[in-house]
């Protein structure tokens, strides 16, 4: 058990994993355990987590370390080519086909192919994955002759793969096949004592990054605040919330009040600090909750935009919002609910921020790209990094985001 240990940490140390979470170890012994194997693996977890380390390091240790590995995430190829990109196409296959295309399953053959958010897949796609993980076998787009690979599968989701099944959108013959190995990665709220140590390691990371001679650090208040938060953009928003505070804020030492003003605020039972006292179901709690809180977000991102827009406009100074906001409710007056004075927007005022209407009538060279890729940035901001989220406040579907992320170079 003790040489496991050793090797884990190594491997941590090999790949820039902190961490030592039990869960994060099993999942990570798990990889270390089928790496020598031909099996294929899902690898399951929330938005975030550090899913994509573990099949790079199947893979390192596989024995087709030597040979290709291909990592594609299915969420951004177009509906259209997705087929013809992982399968390959003849020449003359489709109007624009005017070569011969090997596709990723040939590109990988020998090696490992990686699909990542794998429940993005069309259903026609699931059909011929489902073939070459049983059989190898695979034809190319315009062909009718089988070809074959040895690319080893592995394939990582953030959906809810059962859900997908009982919705339709997701075979279950895939998802078993896919399943010959789960390993699952904890979200950082279950991993309260490693949400300090990414912290620390991040706020290095980003002193090194930026060259500034000290890099922020919490204070013991700040540290429980962080190991209590639920990170719904898991280690992804801490790591983003670590280079804004490193960038942005004045003070090196990270105190709650600086938290809050990056969004970061001490209830662990709400992400936007509201405080709902009563006695419900606890599922019906839940959803409730969640209600208030969306309801309550947009009231305050509504009253600040407003607020914005007047200043702007008058040239004057803000009116001051109360420090407390009530928001009203008509389904039980036994419950209260305060929505503190948070920050308006989690982040601080940037170059980023929605513009306003004068701001727009001023910018001569602001255009319409320039302002849908400042909406994409704070509704992921907004959204905590979750794509999928983001794609359904934008009203577009998490395919059309990749795209549209990758044609502005967004990086998250
Ligand atoms: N244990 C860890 N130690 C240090 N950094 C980590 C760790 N886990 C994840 N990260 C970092 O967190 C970020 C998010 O990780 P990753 O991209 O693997 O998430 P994901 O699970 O694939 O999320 P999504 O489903 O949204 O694609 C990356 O920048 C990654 O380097
Ligand atoms: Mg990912």
């Amino acid at each position: 058990m003790k040489k496991l240990d050793i090797d884990l940490q190594k491997l941590k140390n090999q790949y820039n994993i902190v961490g030592k979470n039990k869960a994060l170890d099993t999942a990570l012994l798990t990889a270390v355990q089928v790496a020598p194997t031909d099996l294929s693996v899902l690898i399951e977890g929330e938005n975030g987590v550090g899913k994509e380390i573990i099949p790079r390091i199947i893979h390192d240790l596989s024995p087709c370390k030597n040979k290709k590995y291909l990592a594609i995430n299915c969420g951004s190829i177009p509906e259209g080519t997705i087929d013809s990109e992982l399968f390959g196409h003849e020449k003359g296959a489709f109007t624009n086909a005017i070569s011969e295309h090997e596709g990723y399953f040939g590109a990988a053959d020998g090696g490992t192919l990686f699909l990542d958010e794998i429940g993005e897949l069309p259903m026609s796609t699931q059909a011929r994955l489902l073939r070459v993980l049983e059989t190898g076998e695979y034809i190319r787009v315009g062909s009718n002759s089988i070809r074959k690979t040895t690319a080893r599968i592995i394939a990582a989701t953030n959906i809810n793969i059962p859900n997908a099944i009982r919705e339709g959108k997701f075979r279950q013959d895939l998802y078993y096949r896919l399943c010959r190995v789960n390993i699952t990665m904890p979200p950082l709220r279950e991993r309260e004592d490693d949400a300090v140590l990414l912290f620390k390691k991040f706020a290095m990371d980003m002193a090194t990054k930026y060259q500034m001679p000290e890099y922020i650090h919490l204070t013991p208040a700040a540290e429980e605040v962080v190991k209590s938060y639920k990170w719904p953009g898991n280690i992804r928003q801490l790591k983003n919330v670590v280079e804004q505070m490193s960038v942005l804020s004045e003070e090196r030492s990270i105190t709650p009040e600086v938290l809050a003003k990056f969004g970061i605020v001490p209830n662990s039972d709400s992400e936007m600090g509201i405080t709902i006292t009563g006695s419900r179901s606890s599922e019906s709690q839940h959803d409730y909750e969640k209600e208030i809180k969306m309801l309550a977000h947009a009231v305050l991102q509504l009253r600040n935009e407003v607020e914005e827009l007047k200043q702007k406009i008058q040239g004057g100074e803000p009116s001051n919002l109360p420090a407390t906001t009530s928001v009203p409710t008509t389904t039980s007056p036994s419950f209260t609910h305060q929505v503190p004075n948070i920050p308006q927007s989690p982040i601080p005022a940037t170059d980023m921020d929605f513009q306003t209407a004068e701001e727009v009538l001023e910018d001569d060279t602001l255009n319409i790209n320039d302002m849908e890729k400042r909406n994409i940035i704070k509704s992921l901001q907004r959204n905590h990094y979750r794509r999928k989220d983001a794609a359904d406040e934008l009203g577009i579907s998490v395919r059309t985001l990749y795209r549209k992320l990758k044609a502005y170079g967004i990086e998250e």
